[in-house]
């Protein structure tokens, strides 16, 4: 089994090639998608003005207040759904989903979370509507046929959670010891102008904390670490190229590998 997440840069800059290949695994696979940019865009159209907070260490998320909850969950569907056509038009039957329907992802809402605010000073505050994962139903997501799984979680109080796609996909490759995909639309992690090509879960961590690593990067770099120590392998690549799983899982890109 594999699991492949569709970073919110390969869906919004150009998803077709990764769709394309996605479909060719489809019988072995779970999909997870991501689209920030496609919920910002929403927001900017609504008047919203995107919100993010910055945790100590340098990770950044964004802040979903109910306003931006829904449109969270407007733009994600919209994905989600147009995935599900994109591979129907290339033969393939897949089930689009949330982490809500069956709740197949359960969450809890993160009620306090620590951020650092522009004064460089530690505080805690409201976690708005973003959960940490309690449990996934990797059953329920197993093919066939294949899932399409947009970065949406439930709680047990029946509250919609905004959860990082990428957590999302390290959970179910973990849970199910399945290799993971991550494709996004660098080469993978890039110091010095050049790929690194493997990394273990200790030097995976050591190269979040570096300077070169910023954003979406440091988080998918700590969290692979952690699937490492699980036993999972996972490859970082390019989303945007020909054959984009076949070449990550033929070694290109970062791969961060269990010892
Ligand atoms: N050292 C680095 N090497 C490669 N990419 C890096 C590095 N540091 C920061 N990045 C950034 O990390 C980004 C990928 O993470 P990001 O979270 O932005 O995208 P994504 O996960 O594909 O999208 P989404 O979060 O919407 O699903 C790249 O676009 C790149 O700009
Ligand atoms: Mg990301």
């Amino acid at each position: 089994m594999i699991v492949v997440k569709i970073g919110g840069s390969v869906i919004c800059k150009d998803p077709s090639r990764a769709v394309a290949d996605l479909a060719r695994y489809a019988g072995e696979a779970i999909a997870i998608h991501g689209g920030g940019c496609a919920v910002n865009e929403l927001l900017r159209s609504l008047g919203i003005q995107p919100k993010y907070l910055t945790h100590p260490g340098g990770v950044t998320s964004r802040y979903t207040d109910a306003e931006t909850l829904k449109a969270f969950v407007m733009a994600m569907s919209w994905i989600n759904k147009s995935l599900v056509a994109s591979l129907a038009a290339r033969g393939v039957v897949a089930v689009g989903l949330t982490g809500a329907d069956g709740w197949v992802v359960k969450a809890k809402r993160k009620e306090r979370v620590l951020v650092v605010d522009e004064r460089g000073r530690q505080r805690v505050v409201d976690g708005g509507y973003s959960g940490r994962i309690v449990d996934v139903d990797v059953k329920a997501l197993s093919p066939p046929p294949l899932k399409v799984l947009a970065p949406i979680a439930l709680s047990d109080k029946g509250e919609l959670l905004n959860v990082d796609g990428d957590q999302i996909a390290f959970e179910v490759a973990s849970r199910l010891r399945a290799k993971l995909v991550i494709l996004s639309d660098v080469d993978g992690v890039m110091i010095g102008g050049r790929v690194v090509e493997r990394l273990g879960p200790e030097e995976a961590e050591a190269l979040a904390k570096s300077e070169e690593v910023k954003g979406g990067m440091k988080r998918k770099l700590l969290a692979a670490a952690e699937a490492a120590k699980n036993g999972v392998e996972t490859a970082i690549y390019n989303g945007l190229v020909d054959s984009p799983i076949e070449k990550a899982l033929s070694g290109l890109g970062t791969h961060i590998i269990p010892k």
